[in-house]
Formats: C-alpha cells, sequence, structure tokens
C-alpha cells in the first residue's frame, strides 16, 4: 500500500493532531505526517508532534511582510515534501484564494459543527446560543469560502439542556477525534469521490 504524504496545519493545543498521530502509530492511516506547521510558536501542537519523532517548522505570521509572503514560506514546506492532503487541524487562519487553487482537493478542515450551520469562529457557541437540539462535527475539503467546501463527513452530537459552551465543545471534540482521521484513511485509500464539484461519494 502507498503512503500518502501528509502536512498538518495547527495554531492551538492540537488534540486533533494528537488523534491522527495516534491512528497512524496503531497503523489506522496509509499515511506518514512529513510536517506540522504552525502560524504560532506557542502551539502545544508542536510538542505533540516533536514528541512523535514528526518534523515541525513554524512560519510567524508575525515575521512577514505580507500574507502572500508568509503563504510563499508554507507552500515552500508543502512543495519540498511531497505533501499529498494538506490537513487543517485547529489552524485559526483563512487561506487565500492563491494558496487554495494551487492544492485543489488536497486541503481538508474539521469544523465543530454541522455545515452549513455555524461557520466561522465559536461555532459551538453559536449552536449553544441558537438553541438547536442536534450540533456535531464535519469534514469538509477547502475551498475559497469559509467553512464551504465539499462535505466528506458528518456526525451528528446531541446538545443538551444543560450544556453550556464548554460542555458541548468537549462532547463534539470527542468525534471530532475520530471524524478526521477516518476522513483522512478514506482520502489516503482513494475512497473520495467528487461529484459535480460540490457532492462527495465515499466508494466502497
Ligand atoms: C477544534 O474544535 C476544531 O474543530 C476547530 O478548532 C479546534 C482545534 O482543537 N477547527 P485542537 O487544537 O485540535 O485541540
Amino acid at each position: 500500500m502507498d503512503m500518502i504524504n501528509i502536512a498538518v496545519l495547527v495554531s492551538g493545543r492540537g488534540t486533533n493532531l494528537q488523534a491522527i498521530i495516534n491512528v497512524i502509530n496503531r497503523g489506522g492511516i496509509d499515511g506518514k505526517i512529513r510536517i506540522v506547521l504552525s502560524d504560532n510558536p506557542e502551539a502545544y501542537a508542536l510538542k505533540r508532534a516533536q514528541r512523535n519523532g514528526i518534523k515541525t517548522k513554524v512560519v510567524h505570521y508575525k515575521e512577514y511582510r505580507s500574507k502572500d509572503e508568509y503563504e510563499q514560506e508554507i507552500m515552500k514546506y508543502i512543495d519540498n515534501y511531497r505533501i499529498d492532503l494538506i490537513v487543517l487541524a485547529g489552524y485559526m487562519r483563512i487561506l487565500s484564494p492563491n494558496f487554495i487553487k494551487k492544492y485543489p482537493y488536497r486541503i481538508i478542515n474539521i469544523h465543530p459543527a454541522l455545515l452549513p450551520s455555524f461557520p466561522g469562529l465559536n461555532a459551538q457557541r453559536q449552536a449553544i446560543e441558537y438553541g438547536v437540539k442536534i450540533s456535531g462535527c464535519t469534514v469538509h475539503f477547502v475551498d475559497e469560502g469559509v467553512d464551504s467546501g465539499p462535505i466528506i463527513l458528518q456526525k451528528a452530537v446531541e446538545v443538551k439542556d444543560s450544556d453550556d459552551e464548554k460542555s458541548l465543545s468537549r462532547r463534539i471534540l470527542k468525534y471530532e477525534h475520530r471524524l478526521l482521521p477516518r476522513a483522512i484513511q478514506l482520502f489516503a485509500q482513494n475512497k473520495i469521490q467528487i461529484i459535480n464539484k460540490t457532492r462527495v461519494h465515499i466508494k466502497k
């Protein structure tokens, strides 16, 4: 089985990164994380990667004169490592259309709501404030909108009357940790088929 080369982009604590690492370590993904890239030098995700012997690189946003130069630097790593799949795992910046166009259907993101509901920041808080009874998480391809590309996998999660943002986030997060590695494995196995640019079919 061919192994795909994966890059993970992070900004923060990296529990989703950890979930991917754990599944890879048990042989559940036909791929290897070649590099973890962070825009934030303080991201705890970097420590998780290092502990597992994964190469890391901080591309510190503030040190670049423009978003374009910042992204050029990221692309350099993506290209040098011959990355097949870019995984956004708690990466807090919007990628520019130029970046996205360069890697069509090769960037995926995990979002803590059932898209197209509650895109953008604080999705769990949005769900609580709206009063929905069901929320969940979504893995989708990244296109030029915010949290708007073709949906690969979703998992519904109940919202309880007693929930606040924190308890709901915690419950959803558990499912994120299963959904994201599963989507990566489907990609690695070449089982993701895109129909009419918007719909994803999973091959059996
Ligand atoms: C997750 O809730 C993810 O859905 C969102 O950002 C959070 C990242 O958490 N995009 P972590 O850094 O993976 O722990």
